[in-house]
C-alpha cells in the first residue's frame, strides 16, 4: 500500500484553478436559474467532488440527486457502453436539470444521460463538466458551461479515478507511467 503522491508523475491542474472554474460557473448559473426550480444531476463517482464544491458555490436553492453510471472498467479507454450502476430517486418530468460531471473524454456517457433525462420528459437538460478533453471526442458534444480543457492524457484526482484509486488527490494530475504499464489489455 502507497501513498497516492507516490504514484504521481506532475500535477496538471492546480487546485487554485479548479476553484476558480468552479466559483465562476456557480456564479453564472446561480444568475441563468435566478428564481428557477434547478434540479442538479450529480454523475457519480467521478462528479461526486466537483457536485459538492459547485453546490456549495451556488447562491441560488437546488435540489440535488445522483445517477452512478460507468463506461470505463479499469482500463484507460472508454468501454463504449454506459451502465447503470443506481439510478435517480427523483422525477425528473418537467423539470430544469443541470448534469454536473467531471470530464468529457469520448463524449459517450454525457450523450447518453443527456438523451436519457430528455426521453424521462425534462423540460431542459443543461451540462457543466469540470474538465474537457476534445482531442478524445467521438460524439460531438459541447458543455452548457465549459470548465477546463486538458490536453489527450489520463487525468486522476479530485473524484477521477484510475482502477477506482486516486479519486481523493485535491488536485489533477497524471500518474507515472509506470503505474499505467501494469494494466492489462483485453
Ligand atoms: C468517467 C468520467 C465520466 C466519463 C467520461 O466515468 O467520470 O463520467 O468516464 O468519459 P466519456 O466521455 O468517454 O464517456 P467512469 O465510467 O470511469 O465511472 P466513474 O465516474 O465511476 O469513475
Ligand atoms: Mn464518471
Ligand atoms: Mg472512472
Amino acid at each position: 500500500i502507497s501513498d497516492v503522491a507516490d504514484d504521481i508523475e506532475r500535477e496538471l491542474v492546480p487546485r487554485s484553478q479548479i476553484d476558480e472554474t468552479i466559483n465562476r460557473v456557480a456564479a453564472q448559473v446561480s444568475k441563468d436559474y435566478a428564481g428557477r426550480d434547478l434540479l442538479l444531476v450529480g454523475v457519480l463517482k467521478g462528479a461526486a467532488t466537483t457536485m459538492v464544491h459547485f453546490a456549495e458555490a451556488l447562491s441560488i436553492n437546488v435540489q440535488m440527486d445522483y445517477m452512478s453510471l460507468s463506461s470505463y472498467g479499469s482500463g484507460t479507454t472508454s468501454s463504449g457502453t454506459v451502465t447503470v450502476r443506481q439510478d435517480l430517486s427523483t422525477d425528473v418530468r418537467g423539470r430544469d436539470v443541470l448534469i454536473v460531471e467531471d470530464i468529457i473524454d469520448s463524449g459517450i456517457t454525457l450523450a447518453w444521460l443527456v438523451d436519457e433525462l430528455k426521453r424521462r420528459g425534462a423540460a431542459s437538460v443543461k451540462v457543466f463538466a469540470l474538465l474537457d478533453k476534445p482531442a478524445r471526442h467521438k460524439i460531438d458534444i459541447v458543455p452548457t458551461y465549459k470548465g477546463i480543457v486538458i490536453p489527450d492524457e489520463f487525468v486522476v484526482g479530485f473524484g477521477l479515478d484510475y482502477a477506482e484509486k486516486y479519486r481523493n488527490l485535491d488536485s489533477i494530475a497524471v500518474l507515472k507511467p509506470s503505474v499505467y504499464s501494469k494494466e492489462t489489455h483485453a
